[in-house]
């Protein structure tokens, strides 16, 4: 006979096991997931200024081994992700701003921001559907990108804490129209901090009018935790074999090409690598392989010099892979005073492809009256 207590204890050794072997496939060596599998989690909040009228607030999701998740009322946006090293080292590993003036200056390229109603550009800002044409806000050469010139990343969210303190959810209503999308959608969107360091995302939506629908999370990641100014050193895999080819403009051409050379992540290796290689940098939507809606392990990130690595889990069937090409060293009040030059940071954006709308080839992405869109997208911290 098994006594209850040994029947315990053999549970917490399993699942414990289990944390050792999932992630990177590497040991855990965060002692704060080995002592506790149900840490205690707590939210707390810390006015940071106004926007149009609405008080701006900083929530921060931490478990008592100082592993942290803040964001924003604004945007959604992500501010601060506090994960630890193989030292059991904090360190911060999103880029990012001191201060609200921050993320409110012009030129904030999305750092951890939600974006939508269409992450990823639209042609032309255009799109027929249903025998209408739709006019979008242009921001980008002519062409719609994350959802035009004010889009969710610019928007006023309601936060609710959920039970357990170790989620939030955050809803918004989009109204028919905006941007010129059609028909009035709500969004909600459950930040959570697991137990084993995962930052889980579901998001979901249900509108009253069909209307294009991409949503993803553009969080600038630099495992280094401040300490090296770009990420060319990080090594990446993505689990692709196919990426969508793109004019200079970046809009699709409809083709998916094959990965080769400089192009091809399926075995990890270095950003900066073949870089020199890529026109402008890498910004480019991966197709990935065998993706049917069920979330699963699509990419992983790692940084050997503190051994902080993360894998990337979707349900999405695209992955852009912005490696920070934009990044000019010009914004201001960034974190420490921290100069995010070109490729200070690089976004892993689990999404639907761009410019879908216009492309009958690729997944569909119009959400009609009636039916829920849900995506899923975990970003799981682990050492190595
Ligand atoms: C896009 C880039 C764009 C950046 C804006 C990325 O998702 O792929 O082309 O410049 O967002 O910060």
């Amino acid at each position: 006979m098994i006594s209850k207590q040994t029947a315990n204890n053999f549970m917490r050794l399993l699942v414990f096991g289990l944390l050792l072997v999932t992630g990177c496939k590497q040991k855990n060596k965060n002692t704060a997931v080995v002592k506790s599998i149900e840490p205690e989690f707590s939210i707390s909040e810390r006015p940071i200024g106004t926007y149009q009228g609405s008080r701006i607030t900083e929530y921060t999701i931490s478990n008592p081994y100082g592993v942290a998740l803040s964001f924003l009322n604004y945007g959604g946006t992500v501010t601060k992700l506090i994960v630890p090293d193989r030292n059991g080292q904090l360190g911060d590993v999103v880029l990012g701003f001191d201060s609200l003036s921050g993320y409110l200056q012009e030129n904030n390229p999305y750092f951890g921001s939600i974006v939508g109603r269409y992450a990823n550009r639209i042609a032309h800002a255009r799109f027929q559907l249903d025998g209408h044409i739709y006019e979008l806000a242009a921001n980008n050469n002519g062409n719609s990108l994350h959802g035009g010139i004010k889009g969710f990343d610019k928007m006023i969210w309601e936060v609710e804490r959920l039970k357990g303190d170790s989620s939030a959810k955050l809803t918004y209503h989009s109204k028919d129209g905006e941007e010129g999308y059609p028909g009035n959608l709500d969004v909600s969107v459950i930040y959570t901090l697991t137990a084993n360091n995962e930052f889980r995302i579901e998001y979901s939506a249900v509108t009253d009018k069909a209307t294009p629908l991409n949503l993803t999370n553009h969080s600038y990641f630099n495992l280094s935790g401040g300490e090296a100014t770009t990420i060319l050193s990080h090594e990446l895999r993505i689990d692709a074999d196919k990426f969508t080819e793109v004019d200079t403009l970046l809009i699709p051409t409809g083709n998916l090409a094959e990965v080769k050379g400089p192009m091809d992540f399926r075995n990890s290796k270095a950003v900066g690598k073949e870089i020199d290689q890529v026109r402008g940098g890498y910004d480019h939507n991966y197709v990935l392989n065998d993706q049917n809606g069920v979330l699963r392990n699509v990419a992983t990130l790692y940084y050997a010099p503190n051994g902080r690595c993360m894998d990337v889990l979707t349900t999405e069937p695209g992955l852009q892979f912005y490696s920070g090409n934009f990044l000019d060293g010009t914004l201001t009040t960034t974190k420490k005073s921290q100069k995010y030059s070109m490729h200070g940071g690089l976004c892993l954006e689990a999404q639907h492809f761009p410019d879908s709308p216009n492309q009958p080839g690729f997944p569909n992405t119009i959400l009609r009256p009636g039916k829920t869109y849900s995506q899923t997208t975990v970003y799981a911290f682990t050492v190595k």
